[in-house]
């Protein structure tokens, strides 16, 4: 015999995703119960995602989950992209008006997600197994799964939001769902290790043999990627011949420079594939993340595009379950997929422009990875189709939030005193002045009374917008990831 219990949003899938979803529902009043196959033990160690863009980094710092990230991450302000043994600076900061990328590893973002849902009491189920859900086009939807020790549950949701990732249950429940597929010719043959990164900030290089990237983790532990074969055996790559290639594929002409090697901790090939699924709902149902959307990770976009969705998905459903207004969840498709196309069309393109494609004939090598290219992205800083840098990075103001993390001018600080107090009404204003540092900027838009803190305003106060692709009001959506 189930036990059967009730709450109002089922959560399936404990990665970045589905765990930020549980603790802002949290935060606007929304109960949930969140389900995960998986042991808490393998959630944390899964490598995956390393860039954050700086719309993730103010969502985390803004939802409270953000202070291991102020103290471990490492803000860059741009990266290095190579090519024909040449390599460029492309300082993000200076072309976007302030905009960085920081590194911070998702299984620590895993943690920190986990370690806040526990301490604030919240329902979370690992080694889940039998999940399944039902029910999806009535207004009971139930989610059921059986827990560790064997015990039946059914649960009596709401809604159901499905963060499950590309290999989820989730998304088949959508009755003749699009898909939009693009399979690459390569893979990326990543490995973690411990050894000092020889760089300051990411190395994307273009080989004549093939991609390579230089990440990091911390000042000790390096990232660092290979082009490979799709469904390359590991056993091709023995620890010399990757530092080898290494060396070969982000060698500068007429330099000594060299990658810095040290004990390899990890090592796996990951396929390269650009997926979208349409819509991202049906019924009482939601998709999230890599559930609904997968673009290669040359963009570093896959992680920041989850968290995307997960700020638009939660201001929904506040508003549909607390204010009985389902506006926003008729909208929450439309309004992904306008980001997650442009996301899909900047992943592509680095992804077509960085790799070498087997499969490519004259024209193709011609057109979409000639050095050219290549050099207008650099010398326009950016400039098309770079621009896209620009579009998909920048966002005009900085959040009070977001503040530098080094000692602010005392000019500063009393403007920010200042600005905290002011009415709703005033702080709608734009301010923005530049100071001798840095522009100084702080959001446009309603602000909450009292101290300054966007997550309890998931919602706007005003009517949410009708349109369907309009990004949802709320300051969370606004400085978080939305456009
Ligand atoms: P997932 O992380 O896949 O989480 C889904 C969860 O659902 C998992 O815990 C899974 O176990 C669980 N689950 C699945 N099936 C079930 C079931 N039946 N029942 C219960 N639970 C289930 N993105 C970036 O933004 N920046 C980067 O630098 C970056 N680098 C990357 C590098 C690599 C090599 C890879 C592979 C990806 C990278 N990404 C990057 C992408 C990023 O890792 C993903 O987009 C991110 O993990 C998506 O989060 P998610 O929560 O949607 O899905
Ligand atoms: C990573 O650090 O794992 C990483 C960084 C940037 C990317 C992809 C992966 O584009």
């Amino acid at each position: 015999m189930a036990v059967t219990s009730r709450t109002q949003v089922g959560i399936v899938g404990a990665g970045p995703a589905g765990l930020l979803l549980s603790h802002l529902l949290t935060l606007a009043g929304i109960d949930s119960v969140l389900v995960e196959n998986r042991s808490r033990a393998y959630c944390e160690a899964r490598q995956r995602a390393g860039m954050l863009e700086t719309g993730t980094v103010e969502l985390l710092r803004s939802a409270g989950v953000g202070k291991r990230l102020d103290a471990e991450g490492i803000e860059h302000d741009g990266i290095y992209l190579q090519f024909a043994g040449e390599r460029h600076n492309l300082n993000f900061r200076e072309l976007t008006g302030g905009r960085t990328v920081t590194i911070y590893a998702q299984p620590e973002i895993v943690k920190d997600l986990i370690a806040r849902r526990l301490a604030d009491g919240g329902a979370v189920e690992f080694s889940a197994s039998d999940v399944a859900v039902s029910g999806i086009t009535e207004d009971r939807p139930l989610l059921s799964y059986t827990d560790e020790s064997g015990v039946a549950h059914q649960v009596s949701c709401d809604v159901i939001a499905g963060c499950d990732g590309f290999h989820g249950i989730c998304r088949p429940l959508i009755p003749d769902i699009s898909v939009y597929e693009r399979s690459y010719p390569f893979a990326w043959l990543g490995i973690l290790a411990d050894a000092a990164p020889a760089t300051d900030e990411l190395i994307y290089s273009r080989h004549e043999d093939g991609f390579a990237l230089y990440s990091m983790r911390s000042h000790a532990v390096s990232r660092l990627y290979l082009q490979v074969p799709p469904g390359e055996p590991l056993e091709n790559w023995p620890d010399d011949r990757i530092w080898a290639e290494l060396n070969r594929r982000f060698k500068v002409n007429g330099s000594d420079w060299s990658v810095s090697e040290g004990r390899i901790t990890d090592k796996s090939v990951t396929p390269m594939r650009s997926f979208v699924a349409a819509p991202m709902r049906h019924g009482r149902l939601f998709l999230a993340g890599d559930a609904a959307h997968i673009v290669p990770p040359t963009g570093a976009k896959g992680l920041n595009l989850a968290l995307s969705d997960v700020v638009v998905l939660a201001n929904a459903l506040r508003a549909a379950l607390a204010h009985a207004d389902w506006d926003l969840a008729d909208a929450y498709s439309d309004t992904c997929l306008d980001r997650v196309w442009r996301a899909t069309h900047f992943s592509w393109w680095m992804t077509s422009m960085l790799h070498v494609n087997p499969e490519a004939d004259g024209f193709d090598r011609q057109l979409i990875a000639q050095p050219a290219q290549i050099r207008d992205v650099i010398a326009g800083g950016g400039a098309f189709p770079g621009r896209e840098l620009h579009r998909l990075q920048a966002r005009p103001l900085r959040p009070v939030t977001a503040l530098p993390r080094w000692p602010r001018p005392p000019a500063y600080r009393a403007l920010e005193a200042v600005f905290s107090r002011l009415p709703p009404a005033a702080g709608d204003r734009r301010l923005s002045l530049v100071t001798r540092h840095r522009p100084l900027c702080f959001p446009a838009g309603p602000r909450p009374t009292g101290r300054w803190s966007p997550v309890p305003s998931l919602v706007a106060r005003h009517k949410p917008p009708r349109s369907s692709v309009q990004a949802p009001a709320g300051p969370l959506a606004r400085e978080g990831l939305a456009r």
